[in-house]
């Protein structure tokens, strides 16, 4: 029986253990939160994708579910637009949380309040540019996500394995490695490149407490492949499983103009129309065979991580032990 007693993601965040569901807009709300957090990982929840009152009502859902410390997760690009980051950080910073994360813009000029609230903020960058710059506004740990991940991302941007090393090599900060991350394996593979925790996006999107529909679920379970493709913006690209309307849309048949789904994302996420937009999910979806409640998904990820650090510990053959 081994711990995380030491590990800087647990002492920042309060979890038991350094595994966090990515606090995607409208899939890591109160219900899927409360069920990573109740596990003993980090429950994340999105407040971005809907006015404050509906934040609220969220965290009241995931805070029913356990005692256990919630994350809260702020998408700045998106709250500034909408004029809402002053009243989510009013909100937060009332005591609801010690531990937030920031994505898409500068956490700079909200260090001081966060701080001076005595709450952690991790930033999520996706380059070593980024990470530095992030470093400089004062942030408590880096989230560093590798170019194999769910989302939209840059084409040139780097994969976890090369991505990691190089932000390890240049800060001292805790690192959660995000991107590729799906159990065990993967996450004692972050750790011996520099991460102290791992963020899982499709492994948590496609859990039993994610609110998408079974259908998207069941995609991610069967996918053969992912492939990312370039949304109409330059440079900037959209990872989806290959099924026939993203094949379509790879194709050229049907138009993105910007749009990452290439069609109405919520008759997707409310119901099911996989024919309708496409599925965005990160390469780790080959590895997912089934849906799982979060809590099986957090206990199996600490025991396969576990053996793996066991496995590679025993590879330490003493210099002259094995007589040839
Ligand atoms: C369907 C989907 C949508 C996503 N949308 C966003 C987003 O809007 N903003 C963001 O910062 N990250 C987004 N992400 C990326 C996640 O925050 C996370 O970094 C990523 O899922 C981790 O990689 P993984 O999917 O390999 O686990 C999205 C991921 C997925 C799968």
């Amino acid at each position: 029986m081994y711990s995380f007693e030491g590990n800087r993601v647990v002492r920042d965040t309060g979890a038991v253990f350094p595994i966090f569901n990515a606090p995607i807009g409208y899939f890591a709300r109160g219900r899927l939160a409360g069920a990573v957090s109740a596990a003993g990982g980090v429950g994340l929840m999105e407040t971005s994708s809907q006015p404050v009152e509906g934040v609220a009502a969220e965290f009241d859902t995931a805070r029913a579910m356990s005692e256990a410390p919630i994350g809260l997760q702020m998408f700045l690009r998106v709250l500034k637009q909408a004029e809402r980051l002053d009243a989510v950080l009013d909100w937060a910073l009332d005591g609801r949380t010690r531990f937030m994360a920031s994505c898409v813009g500068d956490p700079g000029p909200l260090m001081a309040r966060i701080h001076g609230a005595g709450v952690k903020l991790y930033h999520q960058v996706g380059s070593l540019a980024q990470a530095l710059k992030a470093e400089d506004a004062g942030v408590d740990g880096l989230i560093v996500e590798g170019a194999e991940s769910g989302g939209i991302r840059g084409e040139r941007d780097l994969q976890t394995f090369s991505l990691l090393q190089q932000v390890r090599a240049r800060t001292g900060l805790p690192i959660v490695a995000a991107g590729g991350m799906a159990d065990g394996h993967s996450m004692a593979g972050a750790f011996a490149l520099g991460a102290e925790g791992v963020m899982m996006g499709t492994r948590f999107i496609s859990c039993a407490e994610s609110p998408v529909h079974e259908a998207w679920k069941q995609a991610v379970v069967g996918a053969g492949a992912t492939l990312r493709l370039n949304i109409g913006k330059p440079g900037v690209s959209m990872r989806v499983v290959v099924n026939d309307y993203s094949e379509q849309v790879a194709r050229g048949e049907v138009a993105m103009n910007g749009n990452p789904y290439a069609g109405p994302f919520m008759e997707l996420f409310r119901n099911g129309r996989t024919d309708l937009a496409m599925v965005g999910a990160g390469e780790s979806a080959v590895l997912i065979d089934a849906v799982k409640p979060a809590a099986e998904i957090v206990a199996e990820t600490v025991a396969v991580f576990w053996a793996e650090i066991e496995r590679l510990a025993g590879l330490l053959t003493p210099a002259g032990a094995v007589s040839r």
